[in-house]
């Protein structure tokens, strides 16, 4: 199912722009924009306008841009596109193409929510998954495992501590609940795109184990880690000190190192993925959820990003990846981890956010970030230098990769 921005008016007409899965799409003058308009139309601004695809979703967010833009001849900051829709910015008219559903391939699973259907439903033809049975808890079985209690949630999911029934050990279950009605197809490729993540094996990375599809639920075993992660600490006792926040990032630079290494971008990195383990003398950092966003966004049990539907926190999220949603690289997580760092040197965001989404993913894209010094005095010039390098908003200027940026803090340590 695909969706198509053509443009019907302006000096680019004929042109067309077709998306089949998550993505976004930056229009400007700007030379990073999808859609470039450089001299032809000078009603556009540098960052004109982006546009969410999750195919069927399509939502346009105006950059702050000086002449706005209209959907269907009125004047909006964002907007939810439909088939047919006509998207005006300057003398520039899009047209959205939204087809509907194929029902061959557009197999719906109704899901046990928070409520358990009785039964799953399941139309044209797909072939029925097991009737959902669910536990005394609200948690499904997951074959192989018993689940035994809840260690946290978030917003994909509930982690539960668990023990493998072949040799009694101890590990975390991740359930993750879809958000709506979900292809079997697009689950399948969630259990296929989480699979990937039994390649990493580091002592900074939480080790991925087994995962699947059960009564109508995705699961995902891992190593247990003692805990807590660092947004609760920081929640509980405050800001770090630097030295401990340091060797904390250092860890976390380590593990993401052996990622990009084996070429994966985390996506998600931020202080609740990661994990303390050990007893307190040897506490080290694991970092967890490695691909998960990515998996999870590439199915439709996501919805879009700036929804808030996902398990992505725009406070850690770099702004190409806001604008460039396909096209994320390691740099990414340098920025993250950078925020990540600020945030636990601070327990505060790198920017003051607007209280919504949408408005929040205009600033990522858009506005400076607070200088960590105004937020926190006696953070060292040189370590605020380091973090403020890895959170420019220009991939490029940014240190050559984490390994570099985990050398840069080494002295603070
Ligand atoms: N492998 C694990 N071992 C022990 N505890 C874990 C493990 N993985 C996650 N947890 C705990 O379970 C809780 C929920 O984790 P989860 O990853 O679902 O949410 P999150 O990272 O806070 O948010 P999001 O869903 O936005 O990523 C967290 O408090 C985390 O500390
Ligand atoms: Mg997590």
């Amino acid at each position: 199912m695909n969706v198509t921005l053509s443009v019907t008016a302006g000096p680019h007409a004929g042109r067309a722009f077709v998306f089949d899965r998550h993505d976004t799409f930056l229009v400007g003058r700007s030379k990073d924009a999808h859609f470039q308009l450089s001299y032809d139309d000078p009603y556009f601004s540098r960052r004109h306008f982006l546009v969410e695809v999750n195919p069927p979703l399509v939502r346009v967010y105006d950059l702050n841009s000086r002449n706005g833009i209209a959907v269907n001849g009125e004047k909006v900051r964002t907007a939810d596109l439909r088939n047919g829709d006509e998207l005006k910015a300057g003398h520039t008219v899009f047209r959205v193409t939204v087809p509907p559903p194929d029902p061959d391939e557009w197999r719906t699973l109704d899901l046990p929510a928070a409520a358990p259907t009785p039964a799953t439903t399941v139309s044209h033809g797909a072939a029925p998954l097991p009737e959902t049975t669910v536990s005394h808890d609200g948690a499904p079985p997951v074959p192989g495992y018993v689940v035994e209690r809840e260690l946290g949630r978030g917003a994909m999911g509930v982690v539960y501590r668990a023990s493998r029934e072949s040799d009694g050990r101890a590990l975390a279950v991740k359930l993750i609940k879809p958000a709506a009605s979900v292809s079997r197809k697009d689950m399948d490729r969630f259990v296929r795109e989480s699979a990937i993540m039994a390649k990493l094996d580091h002592p900074h990375v939480v080790r991925y184990f087994d995962s699947g599809l059960s009564a109508g639920a995705l699961y995902l075993v891992m190593e247990l880690v003692t805990g807590p992660d660092l947004a609760a600490r920081v929640k509980r006792y405050g800001p770090m000190d630097v030295p401990g926040a340091v060797r904390m990032s250092i860890h976390m630079l380590d593990g993401l190192a052996h990622a990009h290494e084996k070429g994966f971008v985390h996506r998600d990195v931020k202080p609740s993925n990661l994990l303390l383990d050990g007893p307190k003398a040897r506490r080290v950092v694991k970092v967890a959820d490695f691909g998960l966003a990515r998996a999870y966004n590439e199915c439709q049990i996501s919805g879009l990003t700036m929804q808030g539907e996902v398990g992505g926190t725009p406070a850690f999220m770099a702004p190409e990846q806001v604008t460039h949603y396909r096209a994320v690289k390691p740099p990414a997580d340098q920025y993250a981890a950078a925020a990540t760092l600020y945030y636990l040197l601070t327990g505060r965001y790198v920017m003051d956010f607007e209280p919504t989404l949408a408005a929040q993913m205009i600033q990522i894209a858009t506005d400076e970030r607070v200088p960590i010094r105004e937020r926190r005095a006696d953070v060292p010039k040189e370590l605020a230098a380091v973090v403020h390098k890895a959170l420019a908003l220009e991939p490029g200027k940014r240190y050559a990769d984490v390994t570099a940026f985990r050398n840069a803090l080494r002295p603070f340590a």
